[in-house]
């Protein structure tokens, strides 16, 4: 595994797991899975009602706590009262410290939200802290409201897409992306781009390891999304191999600026609607 080194000093896998729409139970299988496979990555979320399963797998992998790298984020509909729901959060992980906490979307009181995750920093709960789906102008907003500069920003990112402008804005900063559907969510047309078929028989690697080489290459974290266990083995064995400069100036090339998610206003507030009670989970 690699590692990089965040704006805090402190150190992030290069890959992971992610475990959006997965069951209970499909995300304490994968998570087992993962870790008992080499990765050191797991990214949750409130929102995604398995947090107390990924605890599950943690602890059955036998993996030490402190080698592992616990991400998951807070739901708006928790924001108001996020000192009590950052302590919910880590009952439901079975775990006494998170590495890395986001607001999972930019609407309620982020401003409220972000200073309870620094006032857990402070209280060792929580080791960094960071950003999803927040455009710059909201990230800019949190920066000069809070002390704690965000490591990572959450954003859609694969080369379908690959969020030049958030990146250029990032990089002054010292934060990092974390790529959600790194694979496009399993598009097809992505993964089958004639470019990475072709990379892929030059390096005796699937189209999709080539799409996850060129995140890591290009400074993005990933934590692509695999109930299948194959699949969870490959997408870690990406790092003994490497692309040249014209290999990635030709992956460059299929950018055509389709998301496969738009945020709209009405979705926002949608979000913020939306309250399940997340310690009514498996
Ligand atoms: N912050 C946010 O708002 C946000 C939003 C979306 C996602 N996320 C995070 O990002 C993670 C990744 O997103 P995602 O899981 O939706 O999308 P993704 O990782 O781009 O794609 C997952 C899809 O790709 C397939 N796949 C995985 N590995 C493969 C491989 N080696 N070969 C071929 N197909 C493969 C998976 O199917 P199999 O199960 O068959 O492998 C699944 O259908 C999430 O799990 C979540 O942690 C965050």
């Amino acid at each position: 595994m690699e590692y990089i080194t965040l704006n805090n000093g402190t150190k992030a896998p290069l890959a992971g797991i992610g475990t959006f729409l997965m069951s209970p139970a499909d995300a304490e299988e994968a998570v087992y899975n993962a870790l008992t496979n080499g990765y050191r990555l797991i990214d949750t979320a409130n929102a995604y009602m398995n947090e107390r399963a990924v605890g599950r797998g943690m602890k059955r992998s036998g993996i030490a706590r402190e080698e592992i790298y616990l991400s998951t984020k807070l739901w708006p509909s928790v924001y108001a009262e996020a000192d009590k729901a950052i302590d919910e959060t880590l009952a439901r992980l079975d775990t006494d410290y998170i590495d890395l906490l986001f607001l999972h979307q930019p609407v309620g009181d982020y401003i409220g939200a972000y200073k309870a995750m620094e006032r857990a920093v402070k209280a060792g709960k929580v080791k960094s802290l960071a950003l999803s789906n927040f455009p710059v102008e909201q990230i800019k907003e949190v920066i000069d409201a809070c002390e704690i500069a965000p490591a990572f920003i959450q954003a859609e990112t694969h080369p379908y897409f690959p969020q030049t402008e958030l990146k250029a804005y990032l990089d002054s900063i010292g934060a990092h992306i974390m790529a959600w559907y790194p694979l496009g969510h399993g598009d097809k047309n992505l993964v089958n781009e004639p470019v990475f078929t072709e990379l892929g028989k030059k390096y005796g690697k699937s189209n999709a390891q080539i799409i996850l080489r060129w995140h890591t290459q290009v400074g993005n974290v990933v934590i692509p999304g695999s109930r299948n266990v194959d699949h969870i083995r490959d997408n870690i064995d990406i790092f003994d191999f490497t692309l040249t400069d014209e290999e990635l100036a030709a992956i460059a090339k299929v950018d055509n600026g389709q998301r496969y998610y738009q945020a709209s206003e009405e979705a926002l507030q949608g979000y913020l609607a939306f309250a399940p009670d997340f310690n009514e989970q498996e």
